[in-house]
């Protein structure tokens, strides 16, 4: 087997984020403008060259892959890419093939992504109130989400709720969410805003809610044990001793989890970026493109690509300024 990913401060490579679209059906307002332009179809990788730059990734030694966007499933066709993809789930080469999505289009697919050998997927949910719904998604419908959900769950598929910590918007759902998880045996993570995309009219230290903040909250109500275990991804969990929940807390404000990186982002036009919160990247769609089936001449640029990998994000807040903020949206890099 080729040697495995390593880059410069020693992380090995091990999961890939492919986001396969930029275009959503919601407009998150931590995530895009109103207007946003997209990307003409044809910078688009072609579901057949995102097979190939999965697949290289495969063979050196990617482990876990989640496919993001946007909202991937809104890319046309995109079950050919999850069934092309479950060949490596069959031969062992890949241990998880997984996907986050916003749930809209899961009660159409879960069933098919359940045959491709998807086991659990991460549905965004930031909260259970209807009009609530419609305005951080812009024009999102909750109902269709939660069809979504069940859809997911009756399909067997493991769903795990991400929820974007907003003040003076979610604040007041947290034991909510925490319950209708519960009831509904979910997992449930909570997520740091971060400071991606120029969207305009955005608040980022108003809208900012720690999880520092939100786990001393649960606290008042729980017995709140911190588990060792780790999911591949940069979550820590914590398990809420009177329900038996699994929370999840994704903080890359309030504590840093660079340390352990161990993964990297493929974008839909074949753009490979190191890092969420840095603008280290590189063009793996030239060298796809200029030798479609020389293998070794991809792996190169991959290998060339790891080096490239930075030490870890600057999203800070502390200072009540914002630092680090990347220009670059959130669906661009997949989240
Ligand atoms: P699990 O496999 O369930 O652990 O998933 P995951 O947390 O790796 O993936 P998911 O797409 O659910 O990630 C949730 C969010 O965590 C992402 O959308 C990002 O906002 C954030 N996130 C994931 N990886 C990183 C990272 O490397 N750096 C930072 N700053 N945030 C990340
Ligand atoms: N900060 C934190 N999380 C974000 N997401 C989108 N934009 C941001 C942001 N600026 C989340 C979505 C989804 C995941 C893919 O990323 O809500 O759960
Ligand atoms: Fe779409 Fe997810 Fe961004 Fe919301 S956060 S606009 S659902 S990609």
């Amino acid at each position: 087997a080729p040697a495995p990913l390593i880059d410069p401060f020693a992380r090995a490579i091990t999961y890939l984020r492919v986001s396969v679209t930029d275009r959503c059906d919601f407009r998150c307002v931590y995530c895009m403008s109103e207007n946003m332009n997209f990307l003409p179809k044809k910078e688009l990788l072609t579901l057949e060259e995102l097979d190939a730059m999965s697949t290289a990734f495969v063979r050196l030694g990617v482990r876990k892959l989640r496919i993001t966007g946007g909202e991937p499933l809104v890319r046309k066709g995109i079950m050919t890419y999850f069934q092309a993809m479950s060949r490596h789930l069959d031969s062992g080469a890949l241990d998880e093939l997984t996907l986050t999505t916003n749930g809209s289009q899961l009660e159409r697919f879960a069933a098919d992504l359940a045959a491709c050998g998807v086991r659990r997927v991460n549905i965004s949910l930031d909260t259970l109130d209807e009009a609530k719904f419609a305005r951080v998604t812009r024009w999102g419908r909750l109902p269709q989400v939660l069809r979504g959900i069940d859809a997911a769950q009756q399909a067997g598929l493991r769903v795990k709720i991400n929820t974007v910590a907003l003040k003076g918007f979610n604040e007041d759902e947290l034991f909510a969410l925490q319950a209708w998880c519960a009831e509904r045996d979910m997992d449930l993570t909570f997520i740091e805003v971060m400071p991606m995309g120029d969207l305009g009219n955005e608040d980022r230290i108003g809208q900012y809610w720690s999880l520092t903040d939100l786990q001393a909250r649960l606290a008042e109500r729980f017995t709140v044990t911190e588990l060792a275990e780790r999911s591949g991804g940069p979550a820590r969990y914590v398990r809420l001793e009177e329900t038996g929940q699994k929370l999840g807390f994704i903080t890359p404000l309030t504590h840093n989890f660079c340390e352990s990186c161990n993964r990297v982002r493929l974008t839909c036009t074949g753009e490979l970026y190191m890092c969420l919160g840095q603008e280290d990247m590189a063009d793996l769609r030239a060298p796809l493109r200029a030798r479609p089936d020389d293998a070794a001449h991809l792996e190169q640029a991959i290998r060339a690509a790891i080096r490239l990998k930075p030490k870890g994000h600057d999203f800070d807040y502390s200072r009540q300024e914002v630092a680090g903020q990347m220009t670059r949206h959130m669906s661009h890099t997949g989240g």
